[in-house]
């Protein structure tokens, strides 16, 4: 009996000894660290939870520390030791209440002025202004158009990855086409929920150095929920410049020939993407300046060769996707991009299966759009 409890005590140490390591896992520097704010908004909000921090962890101790020793000193001894009862104590029970309810009160002061000074919508000629759509499972940024003081003559649509100048002050109108997101750049400010049918507004304002910042969504959005990453770019202004220009130029290339036939006719691609303009958004990401973009697919993948070939080719195998019967005509329903690997027939006719060669030839150019 002793040898079992002893075990049980073991057990029960080693237990306490992991939580710290597996929460030593959660300090890492994958750039989403809302620990490390780098942006002003988020600079805000931790100066706002760390004291607080240090006042709850000062309760919290002392919280603990009194049940341990209550729970010591008056352990059942047959009933030996009965402390002093104070039922009814009015100036304990008046005191515990309101207490805390003073310390909640002093909390809420600067929480409160701090949510309307994140609400602040600066003029509209001083903040970048870039509509963010939320899809399954990316992001989409619309830098609208006419804004001189950003170089954004031509409305630009992008994804994925976001440049912005550095120090600069961006206002999101953020909506989805779809289901629940949550916007979330954690070095940068807090989340703004996404929500279909709605326009939410979020105004950040970018580091002072450039940096590149890890985002995410942070609401529950369906199977690869986990994979919609985005990126911040925070660029020297005149970096900014070069790029916000060459997005709002053409293709590099002529869309046309073989590339046009294969993502055209043959794999439909066209129905979802943009190839040839990146003032027009569609169902999937505007392609027109894909190479410019260090990361894709939601951000988990580099922009590369061997990544952009498997994708192509079979998309389903490198994120999950509801995207089976994405290559069928309506009524049939998917989310994502298909599978042009896997045998699919409609009418019972088998639809084309993309050669390793046509892989090739569409990735060629795709690397080709600067
Ligand atoms: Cu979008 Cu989770």
């Amino acid at each position: 009996m002793r040898q079992k409890l002893g075990w049980s005590r073991v057990r029960r140490i080693a237990l306490l000894l992991a939580v710290p390591s597996v929460l030593a896992a959660c300090a890492n520097d994958n750039g989403q660290n809302s620990l490390s704010p780098k942006g002003q908004n988020a600079k805000d909000i931790a100066n706002l939870i760390n004291p607080i921090w240090v006042i709850a962890i000062v309760i919290g101790i002392g919280v603990v520390l009194a049940t341990v020793f209550v729970a010591l000193r008056f352990r059942d001894n047959e009933g030996k030791r009965n402390p002093k009862q104070t039922h009814g104590n009015s100036v304990l029970e008046i005191g515990w209440t309101i207490l805390p309810a003073l310390l909640l009160a002093a909390v809420a002061v600067p929480t409160i002025s701090l949510i309307f000074k994140l609400a602040e919508t600066p003029a509209k000629s001083e903040a970048l202004q870039v509509e963010v759509v939320g899809k399954q499972w990316w992001w989409e940024f619309q830098y609208k158009a006419n804004q001189p003081k950003f170089g954004v003559d031509e409305k630009v649509v992008t994804s994925t990855m976001l440049h912005v100048p550095v120090g600069a002050k961006i206002t999101f109108y953020e909506t989805s086409d779809n289901v629940l997101h949550s916007f979330w750049v954690p070095e940068l400010s807090g989340k703004k929920d996404v929500v279909p049918g709605r326009t939410n507004v979020l105004t950040i304002t970018a580091s002072e150095e450039p940096g590149l910042f890890r985002g995410a969504c942070a609401e529950y959005c369906g199977l690869s929920h986990a994979n919609m990453k985005f990126w911040v770019k925070v660029e020297s202004k005149a970096d900014y410049a070069k790029w916000i220009a060459g997005q709002q130029e053409g293709p590099n290339q002529a869309y046309e020939g073989e590339v046009a036939n294969l993502t055209g006719k043959k794999y439909q691609c066209v129905n979802c993407h943009v190839f040839d303009n990146s003032a027009t958004p569609n169902y999937g990401p505007n392609l027109t300046h894909l190479a410019s973009r260090q990361y894709f697919a939601g951000g988990m993948y580099k922009t590369n060769r061997a990544n952009l070939k498997r994708w192509i080719m079979n998309a389903p195998s490198m994120i999950p996707m509801q995207s089976q019967e994405c290559r069928l005509p309506p009524p049939a329903t998917c989310v994502g991009m298909p599978s042009y690997t896997t045998p699919i027939s409609q009418n019972g006719k088998p639809l084309p299966l993309m050669t390793s060669r046509e892989a090739d030839v569409i990735v060629d150019y795709l690397l080709g759009q600067k």
